[in-house]
């Protein structure tokens, strides 16, 4: 056995270790492992179907899904505000300049639907997007992790909430940093849960200030054929990474070839803060999986609503009347 394979086998008996521990790792007290084991023993195999019937037919929508949660948790915590319709008096999340791109929505709904055809009021629509984004990373082919259920659903949803809690494409690094230190996530975090940009894309409203800005840590090729993307304007769009309907680490070996799509992206490999964790998920992807579950599972219980505040919304896109 040569010295690298003897590294990576080491490496994954540690990732192995490391992972049995996570699985027993800290959970928030409102949530537990099998929580709907007596009144929705089925929940998570319902999500788990209709997540693969939606993915067969549209393997993309795997980023949506995962990107509804990152912005629902992100937003007065896990508690489906972004899934709330705007009212006549009230402009939602959902309509803030942050959002309109997510997709996935009618997903969402399906699941619910077959949810409350089995087991009615029982299941959260919070707790839907976080199995729905579980489920979607791993039939992309990335890890698989346990999630916590119990989550209860929110009432509020206002689109100016999203202004300082969801963070910019810019490439200050301290900013993105302080964004998720708000939310009780580390820097280790913030680099392992950008890598949900190994799926999906973004449309050139989003990245065409680095094109003009950001030539030398822009990759030339790269920087050819987004400008002809762009050239028809900004609903033009780029994958993040070459692999985008595949959860894999190519997103951080683009990142250190100065082939990142996003300013907040390419920052990662160009600050001293980020570069080595950005080097070291380049190298070494079981790293990156381990760092992205363990990431995913500390997102998933930010800000959770507490005892009986909330509600288990029935229909997703609006409050219990
Ligand atoms: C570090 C801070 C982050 C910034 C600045 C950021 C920003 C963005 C932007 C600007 C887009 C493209 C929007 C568009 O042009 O349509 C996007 C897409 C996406 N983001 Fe992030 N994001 C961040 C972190 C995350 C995290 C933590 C996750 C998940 C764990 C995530 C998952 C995604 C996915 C999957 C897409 C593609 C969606 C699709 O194709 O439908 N992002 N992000």
């Amino acid at each position: 056995m040569s010295r690298a394979q003897m590294m990576k086998s080491f490496v994954r008996l540690l990732i192995l270790v490391q992972v049995a521990a996570a699985l027993a790792g800290p959970v928030a007290a409102e949530l537990s492992m099998d929580y709907y084991g007596m009144t929705c023993p089925f929940a998570e195999y319902i999500v788990r179907n209709v997540v693969g019937e939606a993915l067969m037919k549209d393997p993309t929508l795997a980023a949506s899904l995962l990107r509804l949660h990152f912005h629902d948790c992100f937003v007065q915590g896990c508690d489906a505000s972004v899934l709330l319709n705007s009212t006549d008096d009230n402009t939602a999340e959902k309509d803030a300049q942050a959002n309109k791109s997510l997709r996935g929505f009618e997903v969402i709904d399906s699941i619910k639907e077959a949810l409350e055809a089995q087991c009615p009021g029982v299941v959260s629509c919070a707790d839907v997007l976080a199995l729905a984004a579980r489920d979607a990373v791993f039939m992309a082919r990335g890890p698989y992790y346990p999630v916590p259920l119990g989550r209860r659903d929110g009432t509020r949803s206002v689109d100016s909430d999203t202004f300082l809690a969801l963070p910019p494409p810019i490439k200050n690094v301290t900013v993105l940093i302080e964004i998720f230190d708000k939310v009780g996530l580390d820097v280790h975090d913030m680099v392992a849960l950008s890598g949900g940009h190994t799926l999906g894309i973004a449309h050139c409203a989003s990245f065409k200030a680095r094109l003009q800005a950001e030539t030398e840590t822009l990759d030339g090729s790269l920087a050819k054929s987004l400008g002809s993307v762009c050239k028809g304007g900004d609903s033009g769009s780029a994958p993040f990474d070459r692999t985008s309907t595949r959860f894999d680490g190519v997103y951080y070996r683009e990142l250190t070839s100065r082939r990142g799509l996003l300013s907040s992206d390419q920052t990662l490999f160009e600050s001293p803060e980020t570069t080595e964790i950005v080097s070291t998920f380049a190298m070494n992807p079981d790293y990156f999986f381990y760092s992205f579950m363990q990431g995913m599972q500390k997102m998933g219980q930010i800000n959770l609503k507490e005892g009986d505040e909330g509600e288990i919304r029935k229909t997703c896109w609006v409050i219990n009347s």
